[in-house]
C-alpha cells in the first residue's frame, strides 16, 4: 500500500505547517483535510445556509469538487478562495457540518483518492482513527489552548483579518470542544499515535521528529 503520514490534532496546533514541510522533505503528495470542510462550510456561507442545516450541508459535501492550483492554491467554480476559507467564522461553520456522518463519508471519498506514490502527508482530526487506519505512522499534535490562541491570531493578524486575542481563545475552544465530542470521528489520538506536544519547539524541531518517527 502507499505510506501514509497522518498527523491529526486540535486547532492550530501546527499540524498544517508541519505535514507540508513533511512532505515536501519526503518528497509525498500533502493532504489538509480540514480545506474540504471549510470549502464546504464556504459553500453553504455563499447559500446563505448554516452548518447546521445537515440537508443542504449533505448536498454541498456530495456535489463538491474542489481544484487546486500549482502553488496549492484553493479553488471553487475557478475561484481562488484560498484566502477567504482561512476566516474563523468558516472554520466555526467547518466544525458545525462535519457533525454529519454523511458530509464525513462523501469528504472520506475525495480524502482516499489523495493517496498516490509515492506517499501521502494527511493532517486533520481524524486521519489516523478513520480515514488512514493502516498508516504506519500516526502522529497526534497538541499543544495548550493558550498557545495555540496565540498562534492562530498571530496568524489571522498576518492574513489581514481584523482579529481580537479573546475571540480566538473562545472559538477556538467551542471548535475544540464539539471536535472532540462529536459521536461520529471525534478528535482523539489513534490507539498507536506518537504524541508530539509543539508548544516548547520551534517548527523545525517539530518536523525532526516526525522526520526520526519516520525513519525509525
Ligand atoms: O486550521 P484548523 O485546525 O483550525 O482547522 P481545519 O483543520 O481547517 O478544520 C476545520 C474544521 O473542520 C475543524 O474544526 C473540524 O471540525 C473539521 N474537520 C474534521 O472534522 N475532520 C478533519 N479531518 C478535518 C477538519
Amino acid at each position: 500500500a502507499v505510506p501514509v503520514i497522518t498527523i491529526d490534532g486540535p486547532t492550530a496546533s501546527g499540524k498544517g505547517t508541519v505535514a507540508v514541510l513533511v512532505a515536501k522533505k519526503l518528497g509525498f503528495h500533502y493532504l489538509d483535510s480540514g480545506v474540504l470542510y471549510r470549502l464546504v462550510a464556504m459553500k453553504l456561507v455563499q447559500a446563505g445556509e448554516d452548518g447546521a442545516n445537515e440537508a443542504a450541508a449533505v448536498r454541498a459535501a456530495e456535489s463538491l469538487d474542489p481544484q487546486f492550483g500549482p502553488e496549492g492554491q484553493v479553488l471553487l467554480e475557478g475561484v481562488d478562495v484560498s484566502a477567504d476559507i482561512r476566516a474563523d467564522g468558516i472554520g466555526l461553520q467547518a466544525s458545525r457540518l462535519a457533525v454529519h456522518p454523511a458530509v464525513r463519508q462523501a469528504l472520506n471519498v475525495i480524502q482516499h483518492r489523495a493517496r498516490r506514490a509515492p506517499g501521502l502527508v494527511a493532517d486533520g482530526r481524524d486521519m489516523g482513527t478513520v480515514v488512514f487506519p493502516d498508516a504506519p505512522l500516526k502522529v497526534f499534535l497538541t499543544a495548550s489552548v493558550q498557545a495555540r490562541a496565540e498562534r492562530r491570531y498571530k496568524q489571522l493578524l498576518e492574513k489581514g483579518f481584523s482579529v481580537k486575542l479573546e475571540k480566538i481563545l473562545h472559538d477556538l475552544q467551542e471548535r475544540d470542544h464539539r471536535d472532540a465530542g462529536r459521536a461520529i470521528a471525534p478528535l482523539k489520538p489513534a490507539a498507536d499515535a506518537f504524541w508530539l506536544d509543539s508548544a516548547g519547539l520551534t517548527i523545525g524541531e517539530t518536523v525532526e521528529k516526525v522526520l526520526a518517527a519516520w525513519q525509525q
